[in-house]
């Protein structure tokens, strides 16, 4: 029997909301295997009673860096024991204390010992449990650049991977995560961190789009009922979410539109939902962090946009030439600006190939919205000349 057009107000288009939770590991990860690999490879050693090997995973924000490492210690905690993975999420945790706390919770099963107490009753603890497990400790220290920030970083370092030489243990494991691909967090630790870190290189491409495709089918198929969203939609969807190079903003749309469809009484998800799902998903984002700019890197990352639309090619040096047309810029100046539009996450810089091996912008936004968000950005006495960046019209993002 064909169900009625409209919802009834206690029906739901999500049968598993859950899925569409930033902290949801889906069943199976795709386009991951050779990340998976390779850490599966370094927490080896451990799982036949030696220590593990360390890692530095990078990749840029939604190239599923979390989630491959989660999935890896939700294996590795299901090997007999032998290995104990503590996953720490450095934003929250960056002290310490709320490190050596976090691990304790996650090796010892129960709440760490009293704030105030000394850090070194906390690692007594630690130590204790991997001894009595005969487990090999590994860490990961997600969004580790939050301890370069608390100036905790090369500390919390040299003690976990030196825990072994206090409390007889073996030697652990670290993988640091970071998003930001300006940052080489094996550079930031100290030579005497170095001589003991020596970890392997994870890189995480951004998905393309058949990627992103493939995963938003695979979640639509756990959180959703049956044909409340076309495939069509979901190429679309697939589309912005390749442009954003952000897995997560697919996964973001898919909700948001569905949510359109059934706040409506809708079983289907249309095009109108999706457009409207699309505006508040990417233009409140891209509008926060160019209002945080000067003026100055607003107008560079403004001919950024213009040269990406040109289709000229996107290298630092092309740029800084391109600046000259409309403001005799420095060169320092040039990377110090490309540097803070990096930072807030409107453009990365990635390592050149070529000769030189000079670096190479790509937007992160469309760079249509760009221009256009740049112009209704432009403070009065802005350097943007108008003729040059306030001509394109905003396009929808559909
Ligand atoms: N390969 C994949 N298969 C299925 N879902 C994925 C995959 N990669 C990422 N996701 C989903 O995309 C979302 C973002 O992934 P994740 O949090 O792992 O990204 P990240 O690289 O850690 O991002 P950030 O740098 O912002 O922390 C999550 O909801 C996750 O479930
Ligand atoms: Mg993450």
């Amino acid at each position: 029997m064909t169900p009625p057009p409209f919802l009834r107000h206690d029906e739901t288009l999500f049968c598993n909301l859950d899925a569409f939770e930033h902290t949801f590991v889906p069943d199976h990860l795709y386009h991951r295997d050779a990340q998976l690999q390779e850490l599966a490879f370094l927490l080896q050693p451990a799982l036949r009673g030696g220590s593990a090997g360390s890692a530095v995973l990078r990749g840029t924000p939604g190239t599923g860096k979390t989630t491959t490492v989660r999935r890896i210690f939700t294996l590795a905690g299901e090997e007999g024991q032998k290995i104990a993975p503590a996953y720490i999420n450095c934003r929250h945790d960056h002290t310490q204390l709320a490190v050596y706390r976090s691990i304790f919770e996650q090796v010892c099963g129960c709440p760490a010992p009293p704030a105030g107490r000394y850090l070194d009753e906390i690692k007594r603890g630690i130590a204790a449990r991997l001894r009595d497990e005969k487990a090999a400790l590994v860490v990961c220290l997600d969004d580790a650049d939050e301890l370069i920030a608390a100036g905790t970083y090369n500390t919390l370092l040299y003690q976990i991977l030196r825990l072994y030489e206090r409390w007889n243990v073996k030697k652990p494991g670290v993988f640091a995560v970071t998003s930001n691909l300006a940052l080489n967090l094996y550079a930031e630790a100290d030579p005497s961190v170095r001589s003991v870190f020596h970890p392997a290189e994870i890189p995480f491409l951004p998905y393309t789009k058949v990627e992103i495709r493939e995963i938003l089918t695979d979640r639509a198929r756990q959180g959703l009922y049956p044909r409340v969203i076309s495939k069509v939609l979901l190429d679309r969807i697939a589309t912005i979410a390749a442009g954003e190079q952000d897995v997560r903003v697919g996964i973001d749309l898919v909700r948001g539109a569905v949510q359109r469809a059934e706040k409506d009484g809708r079983r289907r998800v249309t095009p109108g939902d999706l457009a409207a799902a699309a505006r508040a998903v990417t233009a409140p984002a891209l509008q926060a962090k160019t209002a945080r700019l000067s003026d100055d890197e607003r107008a560079l990352l403004c001919r950024i946009a213009e040269t990406s639309v040109e289709g000229a090619g996107m290298a630092v040096g092309t740029v800084f030439e391109a600046a000259q047309d409309y403001h005799a810029i420095g060169r320092t100046a040039c990377h110090e600006h490309l540097n803070a539009l990096a930072k807030a996450g409107i453009i990365d810089l990635v390592p050149g190939t070529g000769r030189g091996r000079e670096r190479a912008i790509r937007l992160r936004y469309d760079p249509d919205d760009v221009a256009a968000t740049c112009t209704a950005a432009k403070k009065p006495g802005s350097i943007v000349n108008p003729d040059q960046a306030g001509i394109r019209d905003s396009r929808p993002v559909l």
